[in-house]
Formats: structure tokens, sequence, C-alpha cells
């Protein structure tokens, strides 16, 4: 008994200090290169799209990578009928496939908007949320829609509404990804979060704790006035991106679009796995000024990554920071990714355990040279320098 409960007292010990060692990176060894990179899409009225924006960019339950855009047919502008745009990499970003268009919205006034696109590792499926008729231009209801692919991204099904379960209600998810939580409280649970519009704005989350089937509403923070006309400096959470931390609480950093407090990002912890977002928990993070735009965030083997256009006023200068410390403090190396004209991005990696899926992480971001809109492009960046 005595030996066997010291035998269990020395594997706990072990294994803590293991998993310790397999979390923990040395800070000092982050050293952010940009090692590749690629464009994945030119605008510019070629075929039947004018322009591309909103770049999602996901792992895959196989390894692979999926990029996506909006194809937006006639102009650049957020309204308008659209393509949801999708190339596939199955050998970690190197090469890609021809651009197919999984989603096809017609000739609508006020067509599809991305989206959020979330993997649920534990049936292999890849789930892609956007909405319909978001602005309410021209048409109406706004409608919350799903497509899923259970071939790793090879083929997707019939769109789905959602707003059957959630019922109507304006809601643009992401743009970015959704998590599976792989920690508890509510491991397995689908948590895609994304806001509202005009007076209803603010973040909300939608959970699926059954693989997609059944989708609820669950954590708001609501704009004040909410319901309400908005003013220059109001409290108006916008996009936003949610990432799980290794204590299973889920961070989502959030685009400030009244510049409320400060020109910069708005943080706030779900303790619940998404049913709440408790003000208690909110922050306004200094140090990621912010232009009001829709940014990357990933957690990676305990270190959180964040991209925006760091920059208080325009949207140039895209940036990769990164923090050891759960974002409290943020590395004084932020690394920059491209100094001009860039907007929306967003940040993935592959998680197989190998070294050298250790090394890198993926962005795919909205680039030009005189307008963010001109491209969509893909970066690869080896996280210790090449090394
Ligand atoms: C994904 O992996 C599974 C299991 O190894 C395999 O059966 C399947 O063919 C793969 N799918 C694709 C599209 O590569
Ligand atoms: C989606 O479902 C809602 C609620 O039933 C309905 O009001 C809306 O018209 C539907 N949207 C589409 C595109 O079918
Ligand atoms: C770009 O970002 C870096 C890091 O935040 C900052 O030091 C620099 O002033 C920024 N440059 C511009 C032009 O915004």
């Amino acid at each position: 008994m005595e030996t066997r409960s010291r035998l269990a007292a020395l594997s706990l010990l072990l294994s803590a200090v293991f998993s310790s060692c397999v979390l923990l990176i040395n800070p000092k060894e982050i050293d952010p290169l940009l090692y590749e990179e690629q464009l994945l899409w030119v605008s510019g009225a070629q075929g039947e799209v004018s322009a591309f924006r909103i770049p999602l960019l996901s792992f895959t339950p196989n390894g692979s990578l999926l990029a996506f855009t909006e194809g937006r047919k006639s102009s650049s502008s957020d309204y308008g009928a659209k393509f949801i745009a999708m190339r596939r990499s199955t050998d970690k970003g190197s090469t890609w496939s021809p651009t197919t268009f999984i989603v096809d919205d017609g000739m609508t006034p006020d067509g599809l908007n991305l989206g959020s696109v979330v993997v649920d590792e534990e049936v292999g499926s890849v789930i892609l949320v956007y909405s319909i008729c978001f602005h309410l231009y021209h048409c109406h209801p706004a409608s919350t829609m799903m497509v899923e692919s259970r071939d790793d991204g090879l083929s997707w099904g019939p769109p789905r509404n959602l707003s059957v379960q959630l019922g109507v209600k304006n809601f643009a998810p992401g743009p970015g990804f959704g998590i599976q939580k792989h920690f508890q409280p509510a491991k397995g649970r689908l948590v895609v979060c994304g806001h509202g519009t005009l007076e209803g704005d603010g973040v909300f989350c939608i959970l699926s704790d059954d693989h997609g089937k059944k989708w609820y509403n669950g954590a708001a923070l609501k704009s004040i006035p909410y319901n309400q006309k908005k003013k220059a400096q109001d409290f108006n959470p916008d996009e936003c991106q949610p990432v799980e931390m290794t204590d299973g609480s889920i961070v989502i950093n959030v685009r400030n679009q009244n510049n409320y407090h400060c020109q910069c990002r708005l943080v706030v912890r779900s303790l619940d796995g998404g049913l709440s977002l408790p003000v208690e928990e909110l922050y306004f993070d200094y140090t990621l000024v912010d232009p009001a735009v829709a940014a990357g965030a990933l957690q990676k083997d305990g270190v959180l990554y964040f991209t925006n256009p760091a920059n208080k006023q325009h949207r140039v200068n895209l940036t990769l920071r990164w923090s050891v410390t759960d974002g409290k403090t943020w590395d004084d190396k932020a690394v920059q990714i491209w100094a001009g004209p860039s907007g929306y991005s967003c940040i993935t990696s592959l998680d197989s355990g190998s070294a050298e899926d250790r090394k890198f992480i993926y962005v795919i971001y909205e680039k030009g040279h005189k307008d963010y809109v001109e491209t969509v492009s893909f970066a690869k960046i080896h996280l210790f320098g090449g090394q």
C-alpha cells in the first residue's frame, strides 16, 4: 500500500513534469521568421469575381490546410452576391488546389458573409458557419447558415439554415475560426462566436454539444446602448476570434468598433465553455493597438499568438505578436509581416505533435500595395527563426 501510493505519487509528479515540458516553450526560443509566402487570390474583375475578401484558414482532421474567402461578384462591397471560394493544401501550405466555389448565393442584393470555420476532431468534420442577408438590404430576415465536409474539405453538403434552431437574429460569425473545446469545462463542445449588427451589436456565441446537429445560443456581451444608434466611443464589441487556453477558459479577442476606452483590442473571457461572458472578465489590451478590424489569434503549445494591422488609424503594418503569459504581456519583439496595406487576418496551425508541426504557424491575410483588398496572402511562419 505504502509503496503503491508512493509510486502513484511519483508517477503523478513525473507526468506533471512531463506535460509541462511538452507545453512549455522557452520564450527566448521564439523568433518568428516569415518562411514562405504566396498569394492565394488576386482581386480585379476576372471571371465572375470582382474582389476576394474575408479570408479564413483552418487545419483539417487529416492535417491538411483549408483556405476560404468570399468571392464578391460585382464589387468589393460587403453587400451583394458572393461565392465562398476555397483552396486546399495537403503539403503544409507549399502547394494549393485550384479554387473551388463551395457555396453560391446567386444574384441576391445582400448575399452571404463569412464566417467561422470549426473542426470537430472527434467525428472528423469541418463545419463552415456563415450568414446571409446580414445587412437586411432589400431582403429579410438574416439567416445563420452552415455547410459541412466529412471528407477533409474535398466535398461539402448542402447549406443548412441554423436560424430554425437559433431563432431569427442578425449574427455574423467570426470572421475566423470557431473552436472545439479540448479541455473541461464542456470538453468536445463546438463554440462559434461572432457579432450582431447595427443597433443590436455585441459579441454572441452559438454552441453545439452534439457535433453540429443541434445549435443553441450561448454567451452574449451586448453593446451599450443596446438596440439604439451608436455614437463614437460607445461600447460596441464587434468581430471576434475565440481561442481556448490551456486552463479550459475561452479568451475572445474583439474588435472595439467605436474605440470605447482606447484604439485597441477588447478582450473578454468565458469560464463556463461559452455560456457567459462576465464583465468582470473583460479588459482592454493597450499593447494591441488596432484600427477597428478583424484580427487573428491562436493558442499553440501554451503560447498565444496575435495578428492585426498594428496601427491606430490605418489598416497597414500587419504584425505578429506573441505572449507566454496568456496575453497578460506581449514580447517586445513583434514581427512585421507586411508594412503596407493589410486588413483582416486569421491564424492556424497543425497539431499532430510532430517536431515539424510544432515549428510552424500559418497566417492568411488581406494584403495590398495601394489597398488591402487587392490580394489574399498565405504566410508560413517558422517560430524558431528557421532552426
Ligand atoms: C483521412 O484519414 C482517414 C483515416 O486515416 C482516411 O481513411 C481518409 O481517407 C483520409 N481522407 C482524406 C480525404 O485524405
Ligand atoms: C431560415 O429559417 C428562419 C427561421 O425559420 C426563416 O425565417 C428564414 O427565412 C430561413 N432562411 C432561409 C434562407 O431559408
Ligand atoms: C507597426 O507595428 C509596430 C509594432 O507594434 C510599431 O512599433 C510600429 O510603429 C508600427 N508602424 C506603423 C507604421 O504603424
